[in-house]
């Protein structure tokens, strides 16, 4: 059994729960799950994320970190690696290229995304210091952001170098300080956020919008959609969590530290959407009577809302400026484990450095994530099965994509790995019906379900 990888080790549990944590939480949070939500009619839709992230996302979540663990290598040869040691095919290795391929497919328009929230953050910044003109008309201004490709290149160009400098130089460094000082940080903000939320006079509305169930809006997409997000969310499905396992101490407890990032996580995105749905019910949906209630979002939900609270709120520039600098921070914390596993795999596999390998990834990346930079403008009438450029990228890679790996991944811990190997790296002192549970979730539940959501897709549901 290794005890540790050639790619360096986290310092300790915590480090690797912030890293974990900074790579769950993010724009997945704070972005796509309230425009989401907007989209598929609130509470049954949430009802149905927050089941997917117990039955699926946990099970998922352990058996990533423990094949990582077990591997203690890139994705893709740690799990040769294991299944030689089984004796299995090394088609298992397929679950490590679809992660691979997941991850740049997010990457690509996770970057051009962040870049807007980079884009907002020095807006607000120069509006502080006197140098910029104030956000009156928040479509307006969104609109004209999409509709210039230069900027928006500048911006998903910028925040893949920021990447890039971390990853370059190993995970550990960087990372650690950036998670633990500035993720709680946005953490309050939210809260702060929140606070002003619940004086709006929407608050109420707001909360039976995400938790009062209207099962009429149930349907095979938007259970697709909410499957999608709690792999999304959890960063699950693409091998980065089981790259982070990797670098993981062997005695660490991996249930306890899968479900603190798991609430961590759900913590957040439901508490971003409790400040987030006021806002939009107040500024937009009261002023508006021929609304009936809150409409479909679509990815500029947060730009186009939040600016209007930040527009009367005491200090809401200052405050405007350290939202979403942070969520870029936020965002950043997730784009490293985008990036780290095809890196990882690079810098075993060819005699490429970190450096050099780190720079070939971002460098697809930034290309690949240029059409979705496109699809906003000069390519805006392209439409690939209904949908824009991006938003076909992002429901291809997070909806279809995570849930493939997904269901690899738990077939692979449940079925190829011993249970001896398994129940090693879980908890030795676990006891047994606890580890019972958890083997035929991982073998049978996760799969089922998984399978079954999937096939809504092809029609067969
Ligand atoms: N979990 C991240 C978020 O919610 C996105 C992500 C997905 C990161 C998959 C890594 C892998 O923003």
């Amino acid at each position: 059994m290794q005890t540790s990888s050639i790619h360096g080790m986290w310092s300790s549990r915590l480090a690797f729960i912030l890293a974990a944590t900074g790579s769950a939480v993010g724009l997945g949070n704070i972005w796509r799950f309230p425009y989401i939500t907007s989209e598929n009619g609130g509470g049954a839709f949430v009802l149905i994320y927050l089941l997917c992230i117990l039955a699926v996302g946990l099970p998922v979540m352990f058996s990533e970190i423990l094949i990582g663990r077990r591997g203690r290598m890139s994705p893709i040869n740690s799990i040769r690696e294991l299944s030689d040691d089984a004796g299995a095919t090394r088609a298992w290795m397929g679950l490590g290229v679809i992660g691979v391929i997941a991850g740049f497919l997010i990457l690509s328009f996770y970057s051009v995304v962040a870049g807007w929230t980079l884009h907002y953050g020095f807006l607000y910044a120069k509006e502080l210091v006197g140098a910029g003109a104030p956000i009156t008309d928040p479509g307006e201004t969104f609109g004209s952001l999409l509709g210039n490709a230069g900027e928006l290149t500048f911006w998903h160009g910028l925040f893949m170098i920021m990447t890039v400098g971390v990853v370059a130089f190993g995970v550990e460094k960087g990372l650690e300080r950036a998670v633990s000082i500035l993720m709680p940080i946005l953490f309050v903000l939210l809260l702060i956020l929140l606070g002003y939320s619940m004086n709006t006079g929407y608050f109420q509305e707001a909360v039976s919008f995400l938790f009062k169930p209207d099962f009429s809006q149930v349907s095979g997409p938007m259970i697709v959609t909410a499957m999608g997000q709690a792999f999304f969310t959890l960063s699950l499905g693409m091998c980065a969590i089981m790259t982070y396992g990797a670098y993981l101490p062997s005695d660490v407890n991996i249930p306890r530290v899968g479900v603190t990032i798991a609430l961590a996580d759900t913590a957040v995105a439901l508490v971003a959407g409790l400040a987030i749905f006021p806002i939009v019910l107040a500024f937009i949906v009261a002023p508006n009577p021929e609304l009936t209630g809150i409409p479909a979002g679509g990815p500029g939900l947060i730009f186009e809302s939040l600016p209007l609270a930040f527009s009367t709120m005491p200090f809401g520039i200052l405050f405007g400026m350290l939202f979403f600098l942070l969520l870029s921070v936020a965002a950043w914390t997730s784009s490293i484990s985008l990036m780290e596993p095809a890196t990882a795999y690079l810098v075993e596999s060819t005699n490429l450095s970190r450096k050099a390998s780190a720079l070939v990834v971002a460098g697809l990346a930034w290309t690949l994530g240029l059409a979705s930079v496109f699809s906003f403008n000069i390519w805006s009438e392209v439409t690939i099965g209904g949908k824009d450029i991006m938003s076909a990228i992002e429901f291809v890679a997070a909806d279809i994509m995570l849930p493939i790996g997904g269901l690899l991944t738990a077939l692979f811990a449940g079925w190829v790995l011993s249970r001896k190997i398994t129940r090693e790296e879980l908890d030795q002192k676990m006891p047994d019906w606890a580890f019972q549970s958890w083997l035929w979730l991982t073998r049978i539940v996760t799969p089922a379900l998984i399978v079954v959501v999937m096939a809504s897709i092809l029609g067969f549901f």
